[in-house]
């Protein structure tokens, strides 16, 4: 536990879909209003912003307590259960309780369903973050426009025009086969870093501190398939980022996401699909033509002696109408591969397939070719 210092951490999972998988119920956002309201004035969480993006229900937190807080990650545990028992399982919601694969809390939420972000640091005079949170997509989908924002002077101005960012920032890598991370510094170890996450269905950004070791940035990993060692749904992740006064600006981590790039996931978890920023409101997120495309919320919110100011909806603005309508685009010209690939993803990716059982029936036909 570290008095001084202010911890965010968001802590989500779909625990039930709301007409199939594309959007949370209002009485799920309701109930977890609630509870957290309690954690609240019992002085367990400084502050909370209960939101969703598609089907996914998050929890935002600001407090006190530290990274892998015990008390923290039971909380939204309990919160997240209570949600399925009380509102999800009586509404008969689409795969109620999907993501909570634990059958009871064992400490950390990691590895028991739940998708993590947490990112403890010392409150500067101000600051500004941001929080993006996707559905239909693998934890992967970040790498790219982390590398932009944090490597990448096309996109972010201040690394080469603010002395602060100059000296660059230290990436924090998982390798989600084997459970190894590493730590590549850019910009000298830029080529190494990219080819690493450049397969984001292996690799995968989980930190980034700036060159004097400031925490700048922190993402979820999970990788739902691996522990189930089945398909359970994409995982759907989140991040966390600190900006300004010697970080990107705000605008220019934003400025990442006028590119809806590709990313895993989309129907079934088994398809490559454009990544569109959307705003938070109902009118935008919610998950539909194939069950997507993918999409992302952008929250913004001044920490405050670990309260939540805020927050603003990052993608509510016509300067992101143009990403949707391309985004649109890809999506027509994705779709029209059908069940081919690089629509379709790789046998290894795809986590919902019938190749097995198709081999299996075809054995027998399978002749030697001359
Ligand atoms: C993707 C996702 C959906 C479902 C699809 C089929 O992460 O959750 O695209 O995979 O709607 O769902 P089932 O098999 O439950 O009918
Ligand atoms: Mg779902
Ligand atoms: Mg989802």
């Amino acid at each position: 536990m570290t008095v001084n210092k202010t911890t965010i951490s968001i802590i989500k999972a779909d625990v039930g879909g709301f007409t199939g998988h594309h959007v949370v119920h209002p009485q799920q956002i309701e109930f977890a209003n609630k509870e957290m309201e309690k954690a609240k004035a019992n002085g367990l969480v400084e502050d909370f912003h209960v939101t969703y993006v598609g089907d996914d229900l998050e929890l935002i937190m600001g407090h006190k307590k530290g990274e892998n807080d015990k008390n923290i990650h039971e909380l939204a545990w309990n919160v997240l259960s209570a949600v399925t028992e009380k509102v999800s399982k009586p509404l008969k919601l689409y795969g109620a309780g999907q993501d909570l694969l634990a059958d009871a809390f064992s400490g950390n939420v990691k590895g028991m369903g739940p998708g993590v972000a947490e990112l403890e640091f010392e409150e500067r005079k101000s600051d500004p973050i941001l929080i993006f949170m996707a559905d239909k997509c693998a934890p992967g989908a970040w790498n790219l426009p982390l590398y932009k924002i944090f490597a990448d002077p096309f996109n972010t101005a201040g690394l080469v025009i603010d002395i602060n960012l100059h000296s660059g920032f230290i990436f924090e890598v998982l390798d989600t086969r084997d459970g190894k991370i590493v730590k590549l510094k850019t910009p000298e170890e830029s080529y190494d870093l990219l080819a690493l996450i450049g397969d984001p269905n292996r690799y995968v950004i989980s930190k980034i501190y700036r060159s004097d070791g400031m925490p700048a940035a922190a993402a979820s990993t999970t990788k739902l398939s691996l522990i189930a060692g089945r398909y359970v749904g994409k995982d759907d992740p989140v991040c966390i980022i600190r900006a300004q006064g010697g970080l990107p600006a705000v605008g220019e981590v934003l400025e990442t996401f006028a590119f809806p790039h590709l990313v895993a996931g989309w129907m079934r978890g088994s398809h490559n699909g454009p990544l569109m920023p959307v705003s938070v409101s109902e009118s935008q997120n919610k998950c539909t033509r194939f069950d997507g495309p993918p999409r992302v919320v952008g929250l913004g919110f001044q920490v405050c002696n670990a309260k939540l100011i805020g927050p603003t909806d990052m993608f509510n603005d016509p300067a992101f109408d143009r990403a949707r309508s391309v985004a649109g685009e890809i999506a027509d010209y994705m779709r029209l591969h059908g069940p081919f690939m690089p629509h379709r993803l790789s046998s290894e990716e795809m986590e919902y397939t019938t190749l097995p059982e198709v081999l299996d029936k075809l054995k027998d036909r399978f002749q030697k070719s001359e």
